[in-house]
């Protein structure tokens, strides 16, 4: 291929002609969108006329070389501000593969520059907390409360955006009272029954589907039935979490054959039913999730399974990431990359390129994988709009995510669109 030359630059953008490579001292590496003045280059005086040729010259090699259009633009600034410029955007960019989503909190939507970034960017949208059983259920059950995720629930309805219904099963994120009898909070509170607890747990999927499919009809088009139920190594036989697990120490293991069972019930037809974990690529892990999503499939209670994919700059290879993905979409069922970062903890501008190779390499797999037909992903979820919000910045060094605190693009956002100017490798 030709080298290109670098033509002009153009908010952050470098033109890359047709020609030689000319990198002038101006160059196109700097970040933050300074425009790069590119000086005319200085022209020799003519002193005397040049000899008028008699006949038309043929073009020599050098003038056959000449730019005429620009060819390629390749990107050499990644921190745009979202306020300034116009970006892509990342659903329309990946439409004819997966809708592409994002976990927020009720107040990422009380901030209208991100309410307008989102609706840009996202066409699939998650609860980060706010329809979890710990947001949902007071002391005063059965009435369950919606107040945290109806703000959430209208503007998915008023903007067309589809929600994933985050998460009805998990042993996280559920008051201790709602297994005890009488749902008392005291230290000495006893278990209920096997049977009561299957009866709550129907009530509960009941009362959350009925009231979403009704009061927002057509919004939610997937729920996470079970979530984080394997845990390898807690000593049940298929891999199941035992030890933080009141819904396995009170129903017992087919707690999630009942969970997907009454979700199934309840559900609208349309709506698809998942099975969410994290370190789905741990062997181990993706084994039992694969047992596991087969004999829920053969019930018929399943559509898809969620791989979390809270990784690490170098955890998990992506080999790993490929083979989980490969074997659950083998399973036939769908899957969800639901809750998407990186957990960078350096924001040197070296770090930044690197995780956005991170993205890179990861969006490019999930494109090469579909495109032959070895991976069945529907939807990818960024578990978080900005570093600054992301559930992992406890310590306030982490840089996960695809935007900053300023709402600049960062080299991830890049990465994730597959831009050229992000390097594979
Ligand atoms: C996280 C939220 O983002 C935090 O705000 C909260 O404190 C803990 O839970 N797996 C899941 C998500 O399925 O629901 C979790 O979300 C992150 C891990």
């Amino acid at each position: 291929m030709q080298p290109g030359r670098l033509g002009w630059k153009k908010n952050g953008v470098c033109v890359l002609l047709a020609g030689i490579l000319v990198l002038g001292a101006a160059g196109c590496g700097e970040k933050n969108g300074d425009e790069t003045k590119i000086t005319p280059s200085v022209q020799p005086e003519i002193t005397e006329p040049a000899p008028q040729p008699t006949e038309p010259a043929e073009p020599t090699r050098a003038a056959a070389a000449e730019p005429t259009e620009p060819v390629k633009e390749v990107r050499t600034n990644f921190y745009v501000s979202t306020l300034d410029e116009e970006i892509p955007s990342l659903s329309e960019a990946w439409k004819d593969y997966f809708s592409v989503g994002i976990a927020l909190t009720a107040n990422d939507l009380r901030n209208e520059l991100k309410e307008e970034l989102i609706l840009q960017q996202f066409n699939s949208m998650t609860c980060g907390n706010e329809m979890k059983a710990d947001a949902l259920l007071d002391r005063n059950c059965p009435v369950l409360s919606f107040k945290s995720c109806d703000g959430m629930l209208q503007f998915c309805m008023e903007h067309g955006i589809k929600m994933r219904g985050h998460t009805l099963v998990w042993h996280s994120q559920v008051p201790e009272w709602f297994f005890m009898e009488g749902y008392s909070n005291q230290k000495d509170a006893v278990f209920v029954s096997r049977e009561v607890m299957l009866e709550r747990m129907e009530n509960y999927i009941r009362q959350v589907m009925e009231y979403v499919n009704t009061t927002y009809p057509g919004v939610v088009y997937a729920w996470d039935v079970v979530n984080e139920a394997i845990a390898p190594g807690d000593g049940d036989p298929d891999g199941m979490r035992v030890e933080d697990s009141l819904w396995y120490q009170v129903i017992g293991a087919d707690f999630v054959d009942k969970a997907f069972e009454y979700a199934r019930k309840y559900a609208d037809p349309e709506q698809k039913l998942f099975y969410n974990d994290f370190n789905t690529y741990e062997p181990a892990k993706r084994l039992a999730i694969v047992k596991l999503a087969n004999r829920i499939k053969e019930q018929g209670n399943i559509d898809g399974i969620g791989m979390q994919s809270h990784i690490g700059m170098s955890y998990p290879s992506l080999d790993d990431f490929e083979t989980a993905l490969c074997k659950f979409s083998e399973t036939g069922l769908e899957v969800h990359i639901t809750e998407l970062d990186i957990n960078l903890d350096s924001n040197t501008e070296e770090d930044l390129m690197k995780e956005g190779k991170r993205y890179k390499r990861l969006f490019f797999l999930l494109k090469n994988l579909m495109d032959n037909n070895k991976a069945n992903v529907t939807n990818v979820t960024l578990w978080g709009l900005t570093d600054d919000g992301s559930w992992l910045n406890k310590d306030g060094k982490r840089y996960p995510l695809l935007f900053n605190q300023l709402l600049e693009t960062k080299p991830a956002f890049w990465g994730a669109l597959l831009d050229d100017g992000i390097p594979l490798y």
